[in-house]
């Protein structure tokens, strides 16, 4: 039977699509994966750890790669896949480079792209930057959507997408975490009472914004000296050259590699706040209980900000330092952040996902015994 080809590139993707591979498998549907590799340490970090072997890894990523450069490099090397694989269906997950090329790939050759988180929106093509061209350009492309949220869900049918195509799943990283959970363990930084953890790398952020963020971390680090800081961070060299520089020098800032999948789930359950600009971090936030500072202006998941569990401080110095210190500050307003249940999933996201795989793909009905 010709297989369901999984592809991702980056850390995010392959912990999103980790929870998929892992059902493909558990299910024996037919499968293969393809990694493009525009991640190389943090992507086999996440590979090591789900225990996934590529089946063609493109090994595509070069040194502070540029978007038309790596766009042009995925998608030759993925038509080339598409076309040895000869797959009954391409699955991509999110907004990445990787995505937008494994979508175009398969259209070209007219296979079937399915698209896990699709639906998201910040409205602005900017914004975050070049991620939400390449989510509205992935749904253009896709004859099967699997929306995380019902907001999602309905924002892809205001633009008009066949409801037969859209199916609302939840979002995997919310499986991602529940297959992690074993492995978690708050993690306490010694020497310290309290502590929060950073993490910063969009491309609209460099520059001026991530200086003022730097600054603001700094001010706040030097303004309560008994709250630790611990930062993974990001490789990429406009991010991690001037976190050096600037924070290096500062006893309660901890500035290390990126953590393996399971150490940062423990540093984010162990920490009083995150101040970050991933998405994942807004999604694992809520259903490790920890209240997220979003360093963005907007978000394409207002789901978090909307149940309280999320902030969005924006990126001037002034506003972050301010925000920040009232968290670290108030304990009371850090438990009103806490909520019971995370608005992006219940950790069954992969099921549905292999079940609509399997029925509109593989001719078949869902694998025994595992309803919706
Ligand atoms: C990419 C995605 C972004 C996603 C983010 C997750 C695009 C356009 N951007 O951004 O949507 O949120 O990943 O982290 O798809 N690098 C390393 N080692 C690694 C990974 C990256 O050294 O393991 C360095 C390299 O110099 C590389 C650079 O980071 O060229 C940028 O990587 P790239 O994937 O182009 O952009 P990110 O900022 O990581
Ligand atoms: N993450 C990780 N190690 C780190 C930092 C982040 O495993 O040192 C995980 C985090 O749990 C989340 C994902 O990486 O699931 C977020 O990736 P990133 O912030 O790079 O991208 P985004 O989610 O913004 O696309």
């Amino acid at each position: 039977m010709r297989p369901v080809l999984c592809v991702f590139g980056t850390r995010p993707e392959a912990i999103k699509m980790a929870p998929v591979v892992r059902r493909l498998r558990e299910t024996g549907t037919p499968y293969k994966v393809a990694v493009t590799a525009q991640h190389r340490a943090i992507l086999d970090q996440v590979l090591d750890i789900f225990e996934i072997v590529p089946d063609y890894d493109l090994n595509l990523m070069t040194p502070d790669q540029s978007l038309a450069d790596l766009n042009a490099r995925c998608l030759a090397g993925l038509d080339r896949v598409i076309v040895e694989c000869d797959p009954v269906c391409v699955v991509g997950q999110g907004d990445t480079t990787t995505v937008f090329a494994s979508a175009l790939a398969a259209f070209y050759r007219g296979v079937p792209f399915a698209h896990v988180e699709a639906g998201l929106r910040s409205g602005d093509l900017r914004s975050p930057f070049p991620e939400e061209f390449n989510r509205v350009a992935a749904s253009k492309l896709a004859s099967l959507h699997f929306a995380p949220t019902d907001l999602a869900h309905d924002t892809l049918l205001d633009e008009g997408v066949d409801p037969d195509t859209v199916l609302m799943t939840g979002n995997t990283v919310i499986d991602a975490v529940e297959i992690a959970r074993a492995r978690i363990a708050p993690m306490s930084l010694p020497g310290y009472d309290a502590f929060g953890l950073i993490t910063v790398h969009r491309r609209e952020n460099f520059g001026l914004p991530v200086q003022s963020i730097i600054a603001a971390v700094r001010d706040v680090a030097v303004a309560r000296p008994e709250f630790g800081w611990i930062w993974p961070v990001h490789p990429n060299p406009n991010v991690k050259t001037h976190v050096h520089e600037a924070l290096g020098d500062l006893p309660n800032v901890f500035l290390h590699d990126p953590f393996d999948y399971s150490t940062f789930l423990s540093a984010l359950s162990g920490a009083s706040i995150a101040l970050s600009d991933s998405g994942g971090v807004q999604e694992e936030g809520p259903t490790l209980k920890t209240p997220v500072l979003v360093l963005r202006t907007e978000t394409e998941r207002p789901e978090g900000v909307h149940a309280g569990a999320a902030v969005l401080v924006g990126v001037e110095r002034a506003g972050i330092i301010e925000k920040t210190l009232r968290l670290i500050d108030d304990a009371k307003a850090r438990e009103a952040m806490v909520v019971e249940r995370s608005p992006y999933g219940d950790g069954r996201s992969a099921m549905r996902i292999v079940n609509a795989l399997t029925e509109r793909f593989l001719g078949g009905p869902a694998p025994a015994g595992l309803a919706s």
